[in-house]
């Protein structure tokens, strides 16, 4: 083999990796876990979303989520989130977080606020 094959073998182990996640229309879940391919916060959640799973994974930090106004459980145990996640647009109907599991040494007031007003 040449190496330009090489390359495009080694090109497509990487591009090749499933981005979507799977969405349950009947539960309202869409999940993304247990692959540890996630390193950054899906951008395909819709946002009629109650549930998100994004476990088992090595998501470092969430700065940013779509508008979420039903999502009621937020799942992101076992990640390598070293902050507390930006939830302000999933505030309004959330009940449940899990972060353990994760690397958090940092927590802002205006992140853990935006959960408590
Ligand atoms: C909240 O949602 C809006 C609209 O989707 C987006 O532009 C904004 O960046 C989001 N903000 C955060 C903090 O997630």
């Amino acid at each position: 083999m040449d190496k330009l094959v090489i390359i495009i073998l080694l090109l497509e182990t990487f591009l090749a990796k499933p981005i979507a996640g799977d969405y349950n229309e009947v539960t309202g879940e869409y999940s993304h876990k247990g692959d540890n391919q996630l390193s950054t916060m899906p951008t395909d959640i819709p946002s009629a979303a109650l549930a998100l799973d994004l476990s088992s994974n090595v998501i470092t930090n969430v700065d940013s989520l779509p508008e979420l106004l039903h999502v009621k459980s937020i799942n992101l145990r076992k990640n390598l989130l070293t902050e507390f996640p930006d939830l302000k647009n999933a505030s309004s109907s959330l009940k449940r977080l899990f972060l353990d599991k994760n690397l958090i040494t940092r927590i802002t007031e205006d992140r853990l606020s935006a959960l408590l007003l």
